[in-house]
């Protein structure tokens, strides 16, 4: 592990109250279910290990306006379910509710808060002095002994719960986080040319940061553009010539047009893709798409791409190749991941959609790492410094020793 973290041996933790830092932020469906439960599974593994504390967890779920924005009382159950019954839920975060739980709970309980983002703070970004200023941290910090950051999917976000308690407070990081971090430094140690970075998925502004980046630290000779981010540059390059219906288009166009001047020969685009007629697939090539919606990449993309893969040194696939939820849609992605699978490149995958994926084709030991984070993992490979990494490397300068 490059980073030098702490881990919850390095602190006495034993009958103290922890705050822990989670990201158990989690798809839901069209009802307002939870998806699938991979996060939670893998915050469970810290929570299991801190049975002689008195913890209290928290995450953020979804973004403000967005329909996966959602109080984490279901996330409360299914976590409560996977530990075997000592986990209560408040739909409180820093309120005189969520204050009165933290005082009175028993060593061996869990506390889970409401959705972090339900507080205007936890969707601002500070630095860690500022952050430990906030209402959310100054109300609560006096009731922690110690903070646990175990929310590697938002590593990348300096927002209070991840950078403000750990100003403040020993801070170690969680199994998951050195469990990330170990990996990706020892994968990172046998990565090899030609780089090549398949990105899909629908966060576009995050997308296009993080393309730049992954160029720029020389960890993406090539970029297989799939998922919305590909209509993006399909419009950029005249090939599509509808609107999008996307927040802020003309602006991501021109930052498509700019990064492909910038950097010829770089990007590789879908030349057909896959629209709903009628209920069915139907293939239809790029050019004589008529404003339907595109839902997948096409096969004879498919066959470009997994070339272009197995010719790899190493690959990074982040974000499904289309709406793989919809029936007859998951074909793009479920290739590339099999393509990624039975090549001989180092191969690492991003994110909760692809992970199920991979064990739903049974193939995830085929791939060399495989992370539960999207967004923050691309910026780490690309090199970039993550708040909450940052936090945990100051942490162990301050804290070694001294819990
Ligand atoms: C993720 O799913 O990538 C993390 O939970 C971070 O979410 P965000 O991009 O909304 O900050």
């Amino acid at each position: 592990m490059s980073a030098r973290v702490l881990t919850i041996e390095d602190l006495d933790l034993k009958g103290k109250t922890v705050f822990v830092r989670v990201d158990i932020n989690t798809p839901i469906d069209d009802s307002g279910k939870l998806m699938e439960l991979s996060r939670i599974e893998e915050a469970s593994i810290t929570l299991r290990d801190l049975k002689e504390s008195k913890v209290v967890v928290a995450s953020h779920q979804g973004r403000v306006g967005r329909p996966d924005y959602i109080s984490m009382e279901q996330h409360a159950e299914a976590l409560n379910k996977i530990l075997g019954g000592n986990v209560k839920f408040v739909d409180d975060i820093c309120g005189p509710t969520a204050r009165n739980e933290i005082s009175s709970l028993k060593v061996g309980e869990i506390l889970l808060l409401d959705n972090l983002r339900f507080m205007a703070e936890e969707n601002v970004e500070f630095t860690p002095e500022e952050a430990s200023k906030t209402i959310f941290v100054q109300r609560l910090y006096k009731y922690f002994d110690a903070c646990v950051l175990d929310a590697f999917p938002t590593a990348h976000r300096a927002h209070p719960s991840i950078i403000g308690f750990s100003y403040l407070l020993p801070t170690c990081g969680g199994r998951l986080v050195v469990k990330e971090l170990k990996a990706l430094s020892r994968i990172l140690q046998v990565a090899k040319a030609p780089y090549t970075a398949v990105l899909g998925g629908a966060k576009i502004s995050d997308r296009l940061e993080a393309i730049e980046a992954l160029i720029k630290n020389r960890r993406a000779d090539k970029v297989l553009l799939c998922g919305l981010i590909a209509n993006v540059f399909l419009k950029a390059t005249g090939k599509i010539n509808y609107p999008l219906g996307i927040k802020d288009e003309e602006k991501y166009i021109t930052k498509a047009v700019s990064l492909m001047e910038e950097y010829p020969g770089v990007f590789e685009l879908p030349i057909d893709v896959a629209i709903d007629r009628d209920g069915e697939r139907v293939e239809v090539e790029v050019d004589k798409l008529k404003g339907e919606s595109i839902l997948d990449i096409g096969f004879k993309t498919i066959d470009k791409y997994s070339r272009i893969i197995r010719g790899s040194g190493t690959v990074f696939m982040s974000g499904p190749a289309g709406k793989f939820e919809k029936a007859g849609f998951n074909k793009g992605t479920e290739a590339l991941l099999k393509s990624m699978a039975s090549s001989l490149a180092t191969t690492i995958v991003s994110g909760g959609h692809l992970n199920a994926s991979l064990q739903q084709l049974g193939i995830k030991d085929w791939i060399d790492h495989v992370s539960t984070a999207g967004g923050a993992l691309v910026l780490y490979l690309a090199g970039k410094r993550l708040p909450m990494i940052e936090a945990l490397e100051r942490a162990a300068e301050r804290f070694s020793n001294k819990s």
